[in-house]
């Protein structure tokens, strides 16, 4: 039935992409359906089960940033909103086999690729993306959200940066964003108890711009707000962005962050933890684990399945 509607989907987007655009990324893991003559689109994930941020989601998305880049005699979107097609998963996590040792020039290449997907969303000033929020928002896949300009979310959102509980950081952005996104004191307390947010808690902290109690009213809404945006010119929207881009992280703050992350990923127990999560979540696949993000983490780490001491 999902896979149905998904094709359904792809046809109908065809139909209405852009001449040079394509409807579909070349690994399937977005899709793109534009409307309002090219000046909103939008990007939906589809990487089933659990919509894992793997190489080809990452080369999909890089691709489709790439197109955004303004240049001369250009037309580009105004408005990009990322949603997705995977029931309960707006986008989930990094897919950990690309941070197990050894760290092959694939895996190093794909860490490059989303560093890049991070800074594109950030310097294409001239366009402005949402994040359609319904379902789970997980690590990398917070990470993302969190640097795309709006975020809305609906009943079933769930964001949560993860990482400390298996050791990590929030390291592509997520702790930088999320400080200046709901305020120090909230952004430590989300971020060192692994803690999750819904919805109607996202709103209030200020991580969601609005919560929307049905699907429905959330994919109107945010249709309607990014057309509304569509309607005036593309440089003062720039304009808008660029100014704002001041609340945002340095550049330098990103990669300190960056450079702070690696040395604490090839420690000997977080390779042990890596592979323990592995084992948990049945390979990253659709498992209670998964579904049970980011409690079923902390309860690992509380009773002393991961293998990192004191
Ligand atoms: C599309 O462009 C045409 C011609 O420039 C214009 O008449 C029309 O209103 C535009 N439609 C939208 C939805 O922007
Ligand atoms: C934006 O970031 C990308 C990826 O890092 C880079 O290739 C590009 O040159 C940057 N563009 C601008 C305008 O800074
Ligand atoms: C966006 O603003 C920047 C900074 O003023 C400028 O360099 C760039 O050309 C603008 N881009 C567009 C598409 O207006
Ligand atoms: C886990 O999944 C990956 C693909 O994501 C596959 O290459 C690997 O063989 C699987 N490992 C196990 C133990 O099933």
């Amino acid at each position: 039935m999902k896979l149905l509607r998904a094709v359904v989907f792809l046809v109908a987007s065809s139909a209405t992409a852009l001449a040079g655009e394509p409807a579909v990324s070349r690994y399937g893991k977005l899709s793109f359906r534009t409307t309002g003559n090219g000046s909103v689109t939008r990007a939906t994930f589809f990487n089933p089960p659990i919509n894992l941020v793997d190489k080809f989601v990452i080369s999909d998305l890089l691709d489709f940033l790439r197109t955004l880049q303004p240049g001369p005699g250009k037309q580009t979107a105004k408005v990009v909103i990322f949603d997705s097609a995977i029931n309960d998963w707006f986008l989930g996590h990094y897919d950990l086999h690309n941070i197990q040792l050894p760290f092959t020039d694939d895996k190093g290449a794909v860490f490059e690729q989303v560093v890049d997907c991070t800074r594109l969303m950030l310097n294409t000033t001239s366009t402005i993306f949402i994040a359609e929020i319904n379902g789970r928002s997980l690590g990398i896949g917070q990470e993302l959200s969190l640097h795309m300009d709006m975020r809305f979310a609906g009943p079933k959102a769930l964001a949560s940066s993860f990482e400390e509980s298996i050791g990590l950081a929030a390291a592509a952005g997520g702790q930088a964003f999320l400080g200046p996104t709901i305020g120090k004191g909230r952004a430590m307390e989300y971020l060192l108890g692994a803690k999750g947010i819904d919805g109607p808690t996202g709103e209030r902290l200020g991580l969601f711009n609005t919560y929307y109690s049905t699907a429905k009213k959330l994919k109107s809404e945010v249709s309607a707000l990014a057309e509304r945006i569509s309607w005036f010119p593309q440089h003062s929207i720039n304009d808008t962005k660029v100014t704002l881009s001041v609340l945002n992280p340095t550049t330098e703050e990103l990669d300190a962050q960056l450079g702070r992350f690696l040395p604490l990923m090839f420690l000997p127990e977080e390779q042990a933890t890596v592979s323990k999560f592995l084992e948990l979540s049945g390979n990253q696949s659709e498992s209670k684990f998964e579904l049970d993000l980011p409690e079923s983490s902390v309860k690992a780490a509380r009773d002393g399945v991961y293998s990192y001491g004191y």
